[in-house]
């Protein structure tokens, strides 16, 4: 019997497993290893000799409309490489902060940038129309903090009368006034605004400015005041990682809607892992730790060509540095104001095109064109832009999902020598 896998349906080996990729539905199936030969064999050979058990197998692979004996449908979607142009860039306003938050990948506030080299309200307007004319329609005003550039305001009137389909802020919600919160909800801008804490004490002590968790406070009054669309970024680290649920309880007391948190990520400075948090359930769910993927065929295609997440994205800083995103700080690609544009692009399409056939032990593993990638989480961790994604306790070798304990080691190391 030959079998064909039914149309927009893809079989992925790993090193012992397999999956297939079900684009009909969206779904993901992990194949176990005898179900890997057996796939393998009834795709490719039409003379095998099949036993009850494989029959049965077979029977359900067709039932979820996986396999069929229409063969030979042309899945042919990942011929052609699909072209792609920036979508979304962060635009980094000022390296200035108000704040000194003890994580901060940035170290923003602590300027070591020769002034000079910092991009003029002009340098800005010709970034927006650029980005415009080569059809990026998302952007986020970040910094620093974006509120304190002295132009911030003459920026998101330029950016909103210039018509991107979305505009974000990403802002520590400290220097929020009316005037600000108003505007905000005019123009309707997504307002992100990061919580630390439920109160000055916890809030404060990773701030460390005293009077910001007020500040804080009174800006997420103002947004709820005007309906601005606000989402608030939690960042948890060994300094609050007790305080989650109280953290999720204040959000929504003054009326706001918790929707997660993140965990801080290493960054390039060394002695930030200390903050490194230790509550393994906190951990967990930022962890892939069971095999619950989805894809979809725009996803799917990209994956094999781009990285997951770097793809189509940008980050430009108040000098006009060039990354391929915020957190990557040391993998500046060139800047905006020396470099031309090809030079730009060839070298930002260069970590695009990072994908995890790239990346040691991913490259082996079945789940490698529907997982989640982070290079600078791998780079804080492990040193190495081509290890792999960290956050993952897949060993694609033994098949087996490790225990979140082991997969954290290396984390754990490092941070409890920073202690
Ligand atoms: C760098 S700030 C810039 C915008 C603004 N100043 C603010 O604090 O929201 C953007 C977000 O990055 C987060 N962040 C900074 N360092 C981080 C790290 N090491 N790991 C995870 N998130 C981090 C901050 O907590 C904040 O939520
Ligand atoms: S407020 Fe934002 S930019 Fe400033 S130190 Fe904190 S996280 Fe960094
Ligand atoms: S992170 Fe790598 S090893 Fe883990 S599931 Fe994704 S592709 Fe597989």
């Amino acid at each position: 019997m030959q079998l064909s896998l039914c149309q927009k349906c893809y079989f992925i080996k790993g090193y012992k497993n397999a999956a297939i990729y079900d684009l009909n539905n969206n779904k993901v199936y992990s194949i176990n290893e005898y179900g890997k030969y057996l796939i393998d064999a009834v795709i490719t050979n039409t003379n095998i000799a099949l036993s009850k058990k494989d029959l049965e197998y077979l029977d359900k692979l067709k039932d979820l409309k996986l396999l069929t004996e229409n063969i030979n449908y042309n899945n042919n979607l990942l011929i052609e490489r699909n072209s792609i142009g920036i979508e979304f860039a962060w635009l980094e306003l000022t390296d200035l902060c108000n704040l000194r938050c003890i994580h901060c990948y940035g170290e923003f506030g602590n300027s070591v940038i020769n002034k000079s080299r910092i991009l003029s309200i002009n340098d800005w307007k010709e970034i927006i129309d650029k980005l415009l004319d080569i059809d990026c329609k998302n952007i986020q005003l970040i910094g620093g903090e974006p509120l304190m550039h002295k132009d911030f305001m003459e920026i998101l009137d330029y950016s909103h009368k210039k018509g991107f389909k979305r505009i974000d802020l990403f802002t520590n919600g400290t220097l929020i006034d009316e005037t600000i919160a108003k505007k905000l909800g005019r123009y309707n801008i997504n307002v992100r605004v990061s919580v630390y804490g439920h109160n000055p004490v916890v809030h404060d002590s990773i701030t460390k400015v005293n009077g910001s968790f007020e500040k804080n406070r009174r800006g997420l009054e103002l947004l709820k005041k005007y309906s601005v669309n606000t989402s608030i970024a939690i960042i948890i680290m060994k300094e609050n990682e007790a305080y989650l649920d109280e953290i999720k309880k204040y959000i929504e007391s003054i009326g706001h809607k918790y929707s997660g948190y993140d965990v801080v990520r290493p960054t390039c400075f060394e002695s930030h892992q200390k903050h490194a948090i230790s509550n393994i359930n906190i951990l967990k769910s930022r962890y892939n730790t069971r095999p619950v993927f989805h894809t979809s065929e725009k996803d799917f295609i990209r994956n094999h060509f781009y990285n997951s997440c770097w793809n189509g994205k940008i980050a430009i800083t108040s000098c006009g540095d060039v990354l391929p995103c915020i957190f990557s700080r040391n993998d500046i690609v060139g800047n905006i104001k020396a470099d031309n544009e090809d030079y730009l692009k060839n070298e930002i399409i260069k970590k695009w095109s990072i994908t995890k056939d790239n990346i040691e032990v991913c490259k082996d593993c079945e789940y490698r064109y529907c997982c989640h990638d982070c290079r600078p989480l791998a780079i804080g961790i492990y040193g190495n832009m081509f290890s792999k994604y960290p956050r993952c306790c897949y060993n694609p070798y033994t098949g087996i999902w490790e225990e979140i304990s082991e997969c954290t080691k290396e984390l754990n190391n490092k941070s409890n020598k920073m202690r």
